[in-house]
C-alpha cells in the first residue's frame, strides 16, 4: 500500500498550489511595501516557549500542542504559532528598537480537522514590535484589510475590541467570574473549569452562547490610557478606509494580549472557519519571557481557510514561448533557445518527450503558450519560424530575434 499523508495534512500539487503563489507572491509584495522585512524562526521550539507566551490555559497549550522529546531529552514543539517565536528570535538576538517583520510559514496544531481547519495548516503573518502607537496598530491591521482586497476577496470585515490593560483586567474579571460563578449551573463542564483559570475565555465558548450573550464586556470596563489608545485605533482605521465592526465580547485564544485585538471575517465565507485571520497587540509577551517591555501587535492569517474564500481562475501564469522540436537533431539548438529565452526573464518551456510536432502544438495550447518559436532546418540559415497562438499566423524572424519577437506581443 502506498503510504497517506497524516490526517489533517494536505499536500498541494498544481493547478490548486497555483492560488497559493499568488496569495504568497499578494503578500510578499505588500509587506515590502509596509516596509516589513523577513523573519524566519525554527518549526520546533522548546515547549517552554509556548507554555510561557501563549498560556498555560489555553487551548492550544491545553490540548493542541505536538510535544516530544528529542534524542537529548529536551521538550521540543512543534511551532502552533509563530508570534511567541518572532518575540524570541528578538530577544535572543540582543535586539532594542522597532523590527517589523513578516512571516509565512506551517503551523502545527492537534485539531478536529475539517475544511479550513488542519493539523498542518499555514499562517502568513507580520509583527511590528517595538512601538506603542496606536498608528501602529492601524498600520498592521489595514495592511491586512488590503491584503484581502488585493486577492479579491472583497467581503472581509475587521472584528474589533479592546480587552484593556492587564491592570484593567483585574477589575474586570472580578465582575466576570462573579457573574459566570452565579450561573454555573448553566454552564458546560469546560466553561466552569475555565472560571478561575482563564475566565476570558468563556466568552469565546461556542457551547456557552446564551450565557456569555448577557455577561460583562471587556470591551466596556477599560482603564484611561486603553479607552485613548482604542479611540486613536478607530479615529485612524476611519482614516485609512477600513471596514470594521466593534465587538465588545471579542476574545482571544492566545494569553499574550492586550488592548486592541481583532478579527478578520468574510461575510460570504459562513463555514466555521469563517475566521480568516487574527491578531492584536501584545505588549505584555516581551516581558512574560524574560525580555524588557517591548509594545507590540501583530496578525496571523490562516492560508488553508483564505485559498477556500479566493475567486476561482488561478491557473498556472501563460508561457511567453513555447519551443517546439521539428527534428530531434534539433533538439542541442532547441534547447539552447530556451535558455537564452529563459536567461532573458521569458517565461519559456520545451517538451523533452519526443513528441510529434502536431503533439507539441498541442501542449503549447494547453500551457497557454502566447508564441511558439519552431526549431527546425532553417536554424542553419539563422532563422527561427514563429507563430503567436492568439492569431495563428507563421512568420520567421532571425534567432538572434526571438526573444524580441516574444517581448513585443
Ligand atoms: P490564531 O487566532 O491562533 O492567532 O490564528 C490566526 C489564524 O490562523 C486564524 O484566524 C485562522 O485563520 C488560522 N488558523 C488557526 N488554526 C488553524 C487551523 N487549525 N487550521 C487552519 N487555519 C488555522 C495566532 O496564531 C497569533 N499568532 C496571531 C498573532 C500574530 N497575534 C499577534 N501576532
Amino acid at each position: 500500500m502506498i503510504p497517506r499523508a497524516p490526517k489533517g495534512t494536505d499536500d498541494l500539487l498544481p493547478p490548486a498550489s497555483e492560488r497559493w503563489r499568488r496569495l504568497l507572491r499578494v503578500f510578499d509584495n505588500l509587506s515590502v511595501r509596509y516596509g516589513y522585512g523577513l523573519s524566519m524562526t525554527p518549526f520546533f521550539e522548546a515547549t517552554e516557549l509556548f507554555s510561557r507566551g501563549v498560556g498555560e490555559v489555553t487551548e492550544i497549550v491545553e490540548k493542541q500542542m505536538y510535544t516530544f522529546e528529542d534524542k537529548g531529552g529536551r521538550s521540543l514543539t512543534l511551532r502552533p504559532e509563530a508570534t511567541a517565536s518572532v518575540v524570541r528570535a528578538y530577544l535572543q538576538s540582543g535586539a532594542s528598537g522597532v523590527l517589523k517583520v513578516a512571516y509565512s510559514g506551517p503551523m502545527f496544531r492537534y485539531e478536529e480537522t475539517q475544511a479550513g481547519r488542519r493539523r498542518q495548516f499555514y499562517q502568513v503573518g507580520v509583527e511590528y514590535l517595538g512601538e506603542p502607537s496606536a498608528d501602529a496598530d492601524v498600520e498592521v491591521i489595514e495592511l491586512g484589510y488590503r491584503f484581502f482586497q488585493e486577492l479579491g476577496i472583497d467581503d472581509v470585515v475587521v472584528l474589533l475590541n479592546s480587552i484593556g490593560d492587564p491592570e484593567d483586567r483585574i477589575a474586570y474579571r472580578g465582575r466576570l467570574v462573579a457573574f459566570l460563578m452565579e450561573r454555573a449551573d448553566r454552564l458546560s463542564p469546560d466553561a466552569r473549569r475555565r472560571i478561575k483559570g482563564n475566565p476570558l475565555r468563556v466568552l469565546d465558548s461556542k457551547a456557552d452562547a446564551d450565557v456569555v450573550a448577557e455577561a460583562p464586556a471587556p470591551g466596556n470596563h477599560l482603564g484611561e490610557a486603553a479607552t485613548e489608545h482604542f479611540a486613536a485605533v478607530q479615529a485612524g482605521l476611519k482614516r485609512r478606509g477600513v471596514e470594521y465592526l466593534l465587538v465588545p465580547r471579542l476574545v482571544r485564544g492566545l494569553d499574550y494580549y492586550n488592548r486592541t485585538v481583532f478579527e478578520y471575517e468574510s461575510r460570504s465565507y459562513s463555514a466555521a472557519q469563517a475566521s480568516l485571520g487574527a491578531g492584536g497587540r501584545y505588549d505584555p509577551l516581551a516581558e512574560t519571557l524574560g525580555g524588557p517591555p517591548t509594545p507590540a501587535v501583530g496578525f496571523a492569517l490562516g492560508v488553508d481557510r483564505i485559498v477556500l474564500a479566493m475567486p476561482e481562475g488561478d491557473e498556472a501564469p501563460p508561457l511567453d514561448v513555447f519551443v517546439a522540436i521539428v527534428d530531434q537533431a534539433r533538439r542541442g539548438d532547441a534547447l539552447d533557445l530556451v535558455a537564452k529565452l529563459r536567461g532573458e526573464g521569458l517565461a519559456a518551456d520545451v517538451d523533452l518527450g519526443e513528441r510529434s510536432l502536431k503533439a507539441q502544438f498541442r501542449l503549447a495550447d494547453r500551457r497557454r503558450a502566447r508564441g511558439v518559436a519552431v526549431v527546425g532546418d532553417e536554424w542553419d540559415d539563422g532563422l527561427v519560424t514563429v507563430r503567436r497562438m492568439d492569431e495563428g499566423e507563421e512568420t520567421q524572424v532571425a534567432i538572434e530575434e526571438v526573444v524580441a519577437w516574444a517581448r513585443n506581443r
